[in-house]
C-alpha cells in the first residue's frame, strides 16, 4: 500500500529540478501524476516537450502511471485545460503541486518591465490560474455530493520572499504567493481542502543560474546570511518527502501553513505577526511628529533598526 495509492496529482513544472523529483516520489507511492512542462528555459523563453516526456517514461519504467502536458501555467486557457486533463485521463483530481518558476534576476534599477511580468506571470498568475481551475470543479463535485472533496493545493515559495539582493520580483512572487495560499486555506476548508505552501530547494539549474560573480554577487556576498547552511546529509533536492506527506490523507488536518524540509530539518515558518508593540503614552494616537521619537524605540536605536534589517 502506497501512501497515495488511488490518487491523481498535477505537478506543474514536473520536467526538471524539483518539480521532476516530486512527480517521481508521488508516483511512487502510488499516485497517477500529470507531468506538466512546456520546457523552457530558466528565464521562461523557448519550449521543448522532451522534458515532461522523459518524466512520464521514468515513471511508467518504474511501474507509476503519468501523461504529459506542455501547458504555460501562465495562460488562462492552457491552465485550464491542464487542470480538464486530469478529468479526461483518471475522471478525477485529488492534488495540485503548483511548482512552476522561472527567473530573471535583476537589480531594480535594472530590471525591465518584461523582467517583472515574466516572474509574475508563472509564478503568481500561474499559481492563481491552476488553483482556480481545479477548486471550481472540485466546488461542483462538493456541490453535487455534499461530502468533502478531500482536495490538496500545494504551493511553492523560497527564502527570496524574506529579502534577497536581485530578486525583488521573484520574491514579491513568492511572498504573493504565501498570501494567496493563507486566502485560499480559509475559503476552500468548509469543502474539505486544503492549501498550503512548501519552501524547497537544493542544486538545479535555477540555483546554479544564479550568478557568483558581478555586482548582484558582490552585493549578496555582502549581506550576512545569505548563504545558505551547508548540509552534507541534505539530498540534491529538497521538498519532494514533505509535498508527499501534504497530498496524503494523513495530511487532511493541515492547511494554511508554510513548511520546509531540509535533511533532517523540519521547518514551520510563520511571519508577519507584531513583533514588538509600543503603546503610546495615555493612550494618544501616534502622529508623524510623535514617531521621530517613538520610531527608534520600536525599531532599535537610530540607524541599529536599518542595520539590523540589512543584515550587516
Ligand atoms: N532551486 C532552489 O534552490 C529553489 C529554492 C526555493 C524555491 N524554488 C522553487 O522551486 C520551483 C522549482 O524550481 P527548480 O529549481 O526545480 O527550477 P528548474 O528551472 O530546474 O525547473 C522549473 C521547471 O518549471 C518549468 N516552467 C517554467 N515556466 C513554466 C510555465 N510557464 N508553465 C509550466 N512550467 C514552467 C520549467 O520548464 C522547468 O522545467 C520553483 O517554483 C522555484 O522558484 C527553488
Amino acid at each position: 500500500m502506497g501512501l497515495l495509492d488511488g490518487k491523481v496529482c498535477i505537478v506543474t513544472g514536473a520536467g526538471r529540478g524539483i518539480g521532476r523529483d516530486h512527480a517521481l516520489a508521488l508516483a511512487s507511492r502510488g499516485a497517477r501524476v500529470v507531468v506538466n512542462d512546456p520546457g523552457v528555459a530558466v528565464d521562461g523563453k523557448g519550449g521543448d516537450s522532451a522534458p515532461a516526456e522523459q518524466v512520464v517514461d521514468e515513471i511508467k519504467a518504474a511501474g507509476g502511471q503519468a501523461v504529459a502536458n506542455f501547458a504555460d501555467v501562465s495562460d488562462w486557457k492552457q491552465a485550464g485545460a491542464l487542470v480538464q486533463q486530469a478529468w479526461d485521463e483518471w475522471g478525477q483530481l485529488d492534488v495540485l503541486l503548483n511548482n512552476a518558476g522561472i527567473l530573471r534576476d535583476r537589480i531594480i534599477w535594472k530590471m525591465t518591465e518584461d523582467d517583472w511580468d515574466a516572474v509574475m506571470g508563472v509564478h503568481m498568475k500561474g499559481t492563481y490560474s491552476c488553483t482556480h481551475h481545479a477548486v471550481v470543479r472540485w466546488r461542483d463535485t462538493f456541490k453535487q455530493t455534499d461530502r468533502p472533496v478531500n482536495g490538496r493545493i500545494i504551493n511553492t515559495v523560497s527564502g527570496a520572499m524574506f529579502g534577497s539582493v536581485g530578486q525583488s520580483n521573484y520574491g514579491a512572487a513568492k511572498a504573493g504567493i504565501m498570501g494567496f495560499t493563507l486566502g485560499v486555506a480559509l475559503e476552500v476548508a468548509p469543502m474539505g481542502i486544503t492549501c498550503n505552501a512548501i519552501r524547497p530547494g537544493g542544486q538545479t539549474r535555477m540555483s546554479a543560474s544564479i550568478p557568483s560573480t558581478g555586482a548582484i554577487a558582490q552585493m549578496r556576498a555582502a549581506r550576512s546570511g545569505e548563504e545558505p547552511e551547508k548540509d552534507e546529509n541534505a539530498p540534491a533536492t529538497f521538498g519532494s518527502e514533505l509535498a508527499t506527506y501534504l497530498a496524503s490523507d494523513a495530511a487532511a488536518w493541515i492547511s494554511g501553513q508554510l513548511l520546509m524540509i531540509r535533511g533532517d530539518r523540519l521547518e514551520l515558518d510563520r511571519g508577519w505577526h507584531a513583533e514588538r508593540v509600543l503603546t503610546h503614552r495615555g493612550g494618544k494616537p501616534w502622529t508623524a511628529e510623535d514617531l521621530v521619537a517613538g520610531m527608534p524605540k520600536l525599531v532599535g536605536t537610530g540607524p541599529v533598526g536599518l542595520i539590523e534589517f540589512l543584515g550587516h
